[in-house]
């Protein structure tokens, strides 16, 4: 039965929320498989995650182990230098090393190893459904083919169900801070490749790149039967997000927190259920707010709107979906009403099919 009804106002009835399904990551440190003491008593939620991009799951000894498999030598001395760069000021001061460190991805077997690494650490937070961003030009200005990247992250994506019970949706994102010439010739080489993507979003440098610039990518990924999302209200004005709706004819916004700028849109978002897919941590580390006691997810949630949350680049920004969660409850101490509507929130905005939304519901309902 249904009891998460897809609105946010909506209460919820009493019900039991599911055990914790965490269990050590294979493939992953076991610091960060474990989840921390203060947690162990909270139960982690079956939940989508909608706002994740693939390169940002890199963590740093993987970026060592891929860098010495592919004969690369690295600007860092080793771990500790690389951690101790992980100081954001700004979105662009991230992105400048996320970029940076994407050189160690050179074949299939990089991008499947990432992905697999990513798969296993989600599945121990509770992730039952991924819809993974991929940033193809990214890799494409290295010299990497389409074929190597998208083949690479399919490969793992492929399987993601029978190992780790996780559905998946591949997005294709295009670099905001390119230009859109450029994003339809990548359209076009990955639909005449038949690449296995569900959607398309637009990420990177946002401010002075604003979503009208790509009318026709999204016209043409419409038109191809792709779902749509972009980034827009991360560091960008609230009117971005009008513009990814107005002009894109976005489905999805990812973050959107800049929303809360302008009641108006936010009166709008609330009446048409736009799904928000936040990412608290991130919104931390890349100084969008002061601290977490400074974010918007409470107001966001008492003002009606659909918000998820998300983890973006989690090796980046400290944590998984599961360490968003943990750590928004010691922040704001969550009710496990707000969490259990957070979690619903992320499977009726999640592209996935009517049946697996409804098999996702009824775990969460299962408790
Ligand atoms: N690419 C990876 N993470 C991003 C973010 N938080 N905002 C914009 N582009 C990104
Ligand atoms: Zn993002």
């Amino acid at each position: 039965m249904d009891n998460y009804r897809d609105t946010a106002a909506d209460p919820l009835p009493e019900t039991e929320l599911p055990e914790a399904a965490a269990s050590e990551a294979p493939g992953t440190e076991a610091s960060e498989a474990e989840a921390p003491e203060a947690e162990a008593a909270v139960r982690i939620l079956p939940v989508a995650e909608l706002h994740l991009h693939i390169e940002g799951t890199l963590q740093p000894e993987l970026i060592f182990e891929l860098a010495e498999r592919n004969g690369i030598t690295l600007p860092y001395s080793g771990l500790d230098e690389l951690r101790g760069l992980y100081e954001f000021t700004d979105l662009q001061s991230f992105l400048d090393l996320y970029y940076a460190n994407m050189a160690v991805l050179q074949t299939e077997q990089d991008f499947a190893d990432m992905t697999r690494a990513y798969l296993a650490r989600a599945a121990a937070a509770g992730v039952r459904h991924a819809e993974i961003m991929m940033d193809p030009q990214a890799h494409l200005s290295r010299g990497v083919s389409l074929e190597t990247c998208v083949n690479g992250v399919a490969s793992a994506l492929a399987t993601s169900v029978k190992d780790f019970g996780i559905s998946t949706m591949l997005i294709a994102a295009f670099l905001r801070d390119l230009s859109e010439e450029s994003a339809l010739e990548v359209l076009d080489g990955l639909l005449a490749m038949n690449a296995p993507i569900g959607a398309i979003g637009l990420d990177s440098a946002e401010v002075g790149n604003p979503p009208s610039k790509f009318e026709r990518l999204f016209a043409k990924a419409r038109q191809a039967g792709l779902r749509l999302t972009a980034h827009a209200g991360e560091e960008g004005p609230a009117s971005y997000i009008i513009e990814a709706l107005d002009v894109l004819g976005v489905e999805r916004i990812d973050h959107g927190i800049r929303c809360m700028e302008d009641p108006d849109l936010v009166e709008r978002l609330v009446a048409d259920r736009i799904p928000l897919t936040v990412c608290p941590l991130s919104n931390v580390r890349l100084r969008v707010v002061d601290t977490l006691a400074d974010h918007p997810l409470p107001a966001m949630l008492a003002a009606g709107l659909n918000v998820s949350v998300n983890s973006d680049d989690p090796a980046y920004f400290g944590g998984y979906v599961d360490d968003n969660f943990a750590q928004l409850g010691a922040a704001f101490g969550l009710s496990e009403f707000d969490r259990a509507r957070l979690a619903a929130n992320s499977i009726h905005s999640s592209f996935a099919s009517d049946e697996r939304k409804a098999e996702l519901v009824d775990e969460l309902n299962r408790g």
